[in-house]
């Protein structure tokens, strides 16, 4: 059995981790050893069904005797420790949530559903560094993957609706602070069926404009409204976020001429789900129900939802996948720019798909 550490576990990524391992007994396939910033020498998680003691996130000698790290710890543990690791000789393999290493050439972004055989070329290859993907390019490829595996994708445009759990557990916190003080503010109001509803938000826009809502996260307000950035700003007027799109996209699937991926990155009020919606140039004109057989033949997660009023407002919602696996993939039309622009709106869950799911599979593959 493999001694695999976990740093980072008790974050919200990492529960979310956590979880999924309980769910599909992957903890007895291993032998846990679990690590802490801060709390080393304590009792260690029980829900392994093994006991032990948490040992010291910075203590080399007691990573370096692991055969397969997974990190949730965050992009500052991994640019301390990870070079540290490899300096003093550790060749184990290192899974990492946190971006640091992404674009390194011996690191693999992971997605396995999508890119399993760039997976094991690299590990053939004796690549040892398996990082996590951005949740909006994860989440798009595993709702779009039938169109890159059938290469008809000449350019994707994109608009996303992402979830406040991509900034952090503080942001949901945040969010659901500013929707609470927003209601209180106008609860009595909102219980008389008389009162006006414009004054009701003359006084939530009051509000919100105060400066009293709780920013420290977001900086500006977001409940009730949405921010039309996330992440730093680039020189080239994309924000990080933005740039990651094709970057990121083009190194999954290991693409030997770049297809261009780019678009808008909005933070929503959802809690949990990125949505985003597309406009794809194809290669060549596909009918309709070529495509969603593409798409539904990819992976066994993709949902088609057929372009219909009632099925896209009841399963194409942050509401309907919210806590689960699906990813799918709907409001798929031809657009009035021709035969080979095709519109896609996809959901999926942000810390699932987007976070967790592909650092446990990995996991799955290398023992
Ligand atoms: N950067 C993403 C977000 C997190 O802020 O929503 C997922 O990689």
């Amino acid at each position: 059995m493999k001694n695999v550490g976990f740093v980072g576990w008790r974050g919200m990524v990492g529960s979310v981790l956590m979880q999924r391992m309980i769910e599909e007994r992957d903890f007895d396939a291993i032998r846990p050893v679990f690590f802490s910033t801060s709390q080393h020498g304590q009792a260690a998680p029980s829900f392994t069904g093994q006991s032990g003691t948490l040992q010291d996130a910075y203590d080399l000698d007691a990573l370096s005797a692991l055969d397969i790290i997974i990190t949730c710890q965050g992009g500052d543990y991994t640019n301390e420790i990870y070079p540290k690791l490899r300096e003093i000789g550790w060749s184990g393999y290192w899974i990492d949530a946190a971006s640091s290493l992404r674009m390194e050439d011996d690191a693999i972004i992971i997605l396995d559903p999508v890119n399993s055989a760039v997976i094991y070329q690299g590990i053939d290859k004796g690549i040892k560094t398996f990082v996590g993907g951005n949740c909006t390019v994860s989440l798009m490829l595993m709702s779009l993957g039938g169109l890159f595996a059938n290469d008809l994708i000449e350019w994707a445009s994109v608009a996303t609706y992402q979830a406040a759990s991509g900034g952090g557990a503080r942001h949901m916190r945040e969010l659901l602070t500013q929707m609470g003080m927003l209601h209180n503010s106008v609860a009595k109001e909102l219980e008389n069926p008389a009162s006006a509803i414009l004054d009701i938000e003359r006084k939530v826009t009051a509000l919100t404009r105060s400066g009293t809502l709780p920013t420290d996260n977001f900086g500006v307000p977001l409940a009730g409204g949405l921010i039309p950035w996330i992440d730093k700003q680039l020189d080239n007027g994309q924000t990080k976020e933005e740039w990651k799109g094709q970057a990121e996209t083009n190194k999954i699937l290991g693409t030997s001429s770049i297809i261009p991926v780019d678009g808008l990155c909005v933070r929503i009020g959802a809690l949990r789900c990125h949505s985003q919606a597309f406009t794809l140039k194809l290669k060549k004109d596909v009918s309709i129900p070529e495509i969603e057989q593409m798409l539904a033949s990819h992976n066994d997660w993709v949902r088609v939802i057929p372009n219909d009023r009632e099925l896209s407002m009841r399963e194409l919602t942050p509401a309907a996948v919210t806590g689960t696996m699906n990813t799918p993939v709907g409001r798929l039309r031809k657009l009035n720019m021709g035969p080979q622009y095709l519109s896609a709106f996809t959901v999926g869950d942000q810390l699932l798909w987007g976070a967790a799911e592909p650092l446990r599979r990995m996991l799955r593959i290398l023992l």
